[in-house]
């Protein structure tokens, strides 16, 4: 039933992002979010709740500070216990949006000790990224802008990445750890391959990089379903052609394939009705 009223509410908001940017629209959701966590320390310090909810809070439109903050606190956890991510690693978060994860392993370190490494975090929105380098130790942590042109995410952005094909601001084999939330999902295929041979370049030999997108396979697709996926690109499911960076799936073994074209080792999937994430391991 959930489904089937989630299916019928994206068919009117086929993206919630655009709306996001209506600062008429959000301005009560801020005042609203910014009065109930005064006093609240453990929720002080945290992006407006327009851009939370830009990046994705479920349905919690409101009250969604302890949810964003524990996600974040609870994918280091993870990473750490996969022996994929250490306190003194290198780390690139791409598709960063305002801050998620960087302020989990700022605030609470990774594996019980303190965060001593370096972060790199990426992102087409320029407003989220101005959020993250103002409001971030800038001795640790870095946040740079992807000129790539999304319906979606940078509607704005007249132009796509550099003309030297580099899109990632890292130095080649200088990262650790690299991972993506719900990025890759917003990829279509031309961006997808060449953000995976980029994600090869920057990675040092034995560094892991941990992606996650809609797999055909693995989601909850179907005519009554969260999902239809029913419009096809190329190699990607588009949900709306509307909005066609809103949602995009690929087939498991396509994943597989464009991973191991640019040179990584497969280690792993983790599957999901929601997203799959994909594990590779750079030679
Ligand atoms: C669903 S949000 C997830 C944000 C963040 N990873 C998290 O888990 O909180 C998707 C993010 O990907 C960013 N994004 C979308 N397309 C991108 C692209 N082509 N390159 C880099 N970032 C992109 C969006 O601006 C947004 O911040």
């Amino acid at each position: 039933m959930s489904g089937l009223l989630d299916a019928t509410f994206r068919r009117f908001v086929p993206s919630l992002p655009p709306l996001t940017r209506n600062r008429v629209l959000m301005a009560p959701l801020d005042a609203i979010d910014y009065l109930a966590r005064a006093g609240q320390s453990d929720l002080a310090g945290l992006p407006p709740n327009r851009m939370r909810i830009r990046t994705g809070v479920g349905n919690r439109l409101l009250g969604n500070g302890a949810y964003w903050v524990g996600s974040g606190r609870d994918f280091w956890g993870q990473q750490f216990d996969a022996g994929r991510v250490r306190p003194d690693s290198s780390i690139l978060d791409l598709g960063c949006g305002c801050g998620r994860c960087a302020i989990a392993i700022d605030r609470f370190g990774i594996g019980g000790q303190p965060f001593t490494g370096k972060y790199l975090g990426l992102d087409v929105d320029r407003e989220m990224i101005s959020w993250c380098a103002a409001n971030m130790d800038p001795t640790r942590f870095r946040f740079a802008h992807v000129a790539k042109r999304s319906k979606v995410y940078s509607p704005n952005e007249s132009a796509d990445a550099s003309a030297t094909g580099r899109v990632f601001v890292a130095e080649d084999g200088s990262i650790d750890f690299m991972f993506a939330i719900s990025v890759f999902s917003h990829l279509l295929e031309k961006d997808f391959i060449q953000y995976v041979q980029e994600t090869r370049r920057v990675l040092r030999p034995g560094g892991r990089v941990l992606f996650s997108t809609f797999c055909m396979e693995d989601v909850d697709s179907g005519p009554d379903r969260r999902w239809s996926f029913k419009h096809r690109w190329g190699a990607t499911f588009v949900e709306s052609e509307r909005y066609p960076e809103a949602a995009t799936g690929y087939e498991r073994d396509w994943v597989i394939d464009q991973g191991i074209r640019a040179g990584l080792e497969f280690d792993t999937t983790i599957p999901s009705p929601v997203q799959t994430c994909f594990v590779f391991r750079a030679k």
